[in-house]
């Protein structure tokens, strides 16, 4: 019996998140936690999948018809979308894990989706990569979040650190922070829902366009600043730049209390920059500080997060761990 395991990197946004659904850039960078997928093929004719930490457990015809349980609609559209590739659907059962919180903006979903069709494809031994692992992975995040920019599944896929603009081809970024400092993570722990956020942006964009434009170009101005800054390892540039694209996504509606206080003692207490990462309302801030800051920041801050993490950014994409 064949068995295929294979990996992917979740991620944080480092500016641009929102803006990037009407087509302006935005800049995202791999992280270390990782979602993990393996698929080992069964003898009963049917698909099952399941996770404990993602709370997924259900089994599919192998024709993808008939009644799908809601959590496995991201999986049967990947599968459908393989084959319509000219994939046949092989007996499997498919083991989920992702060792970052779920809806919590670090890019669970996506890279369960791209680890999960890197798998199966292995098991066949013709695995996908690049543009149509993008591709076929991205069918099931359309599931997930409606409207979704692409820019999770091109992380997830690609790994290290991408300038994004929808329609375009992802550039990669060089990014030299200098020995000392680091991002940390910090999780509000409150849960959201990436689509509703996404809905609520647009519909406030649309309706008051003439002044959102300006907004939209500013954050734009931001990435611009941002590529050079990071590339440079300009760190007192970058924080700024941090806190400056914070108050935008704020403007446009998808903050939190949470992570405003997050932000707030983050500049208080000497950070050199913090802002929201993702789709906000909750989920994860972002927070560039020295190495020396960190406890104490950590401490001040603990009181508005369930966790505070250093973040190890900048790691390979999508691989293959196991094939046989
Ligand atoms: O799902 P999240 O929290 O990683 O947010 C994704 C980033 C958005 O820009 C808000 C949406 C998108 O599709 O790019």
């Amino acid at each position: 019996m064949r068995r295929a395991e294979a990996s992917a990197p979740g991620k944080i946004i480092l500016f641009g998140e929102h803006f990037v659904v009407k087509g302006y850039r935005a800049i995202a960078t791999s992280t270390s936690l990782r979602a993990r997928v393996s698929v080992e093929e069964i003898r009963e004719p049917g698909i099952v999948i399941e996770s404990e930490n993602l709370n997924i457990k259900g089994s599919l015809n192998l024709n993808l018809e008939g009644n799908v349980p809601r959590e496995l609609l991201v999986y049967v559209e990947i599968l459908r979308a393989l084959r319509e590739r000219g994939f046949n659907m092989i007996p499997h059962r498919a083991r989920l894990k992702s060792s970052m919180p779920i809806s919590a903006g670090l890019g669970s979903s996506a890279s369960t989706s791209v680890a999960y069709a890197l798998a199966y494809t292995a098991l066949h031994g013709d695995p996908l990569k690049g543009r149509d692992l993008l591709e076929v992975s991205l069918e099931g995040e359309k599931v997930a979040h409606g409207r979704p920019s692409g820019i999770d599944n091109t992380i997830a896929t690609l790994g290290g650190t991408i300038v994004y603009r929808r329609g375009e081809e992802p550039l990669k970024v060089e990014v030299n922070i200098p020995e000392g400092y680091t991002f940390l993570i910090a999780d509000t722990g409150v849960k959201r829902s990436t689509r509703e956020a996404v809905e609520h942006v647009l519909k406030l964009a649309e309706s008051l366009w003439k002044i959102a434009s300006l907004i939209y170009e500013a954050a734009d101005k931001i990435v611009e600043e941002a590529l050079k800054a990071l590339k440079t390892g300009d760190v007192k540039t970058l924080g700024p730049l941090m806190y400056v694209n914070h108050g935008l996504l704020n403007a446009i509606g998808v903050s939190h209390e949470k992570l405003d206080a997050i932000v707030y003692e983050a500049r208080k207490h000497g950070a050199l920059g913090a802002k929201l990462t993702g789709a906000g309302w909750g989920g994860c801030a972002i927070i560039l500080a020295r190495e020396g800051d960190i406890e104490n920041l950590a401490e001040k801050i603990s009181k508005h997060t369930v966790t505070i993490e250093k973040a190890k950014i900048n790691v390979e994409g999508a691989t293959i761990d196991y094939n046989s």
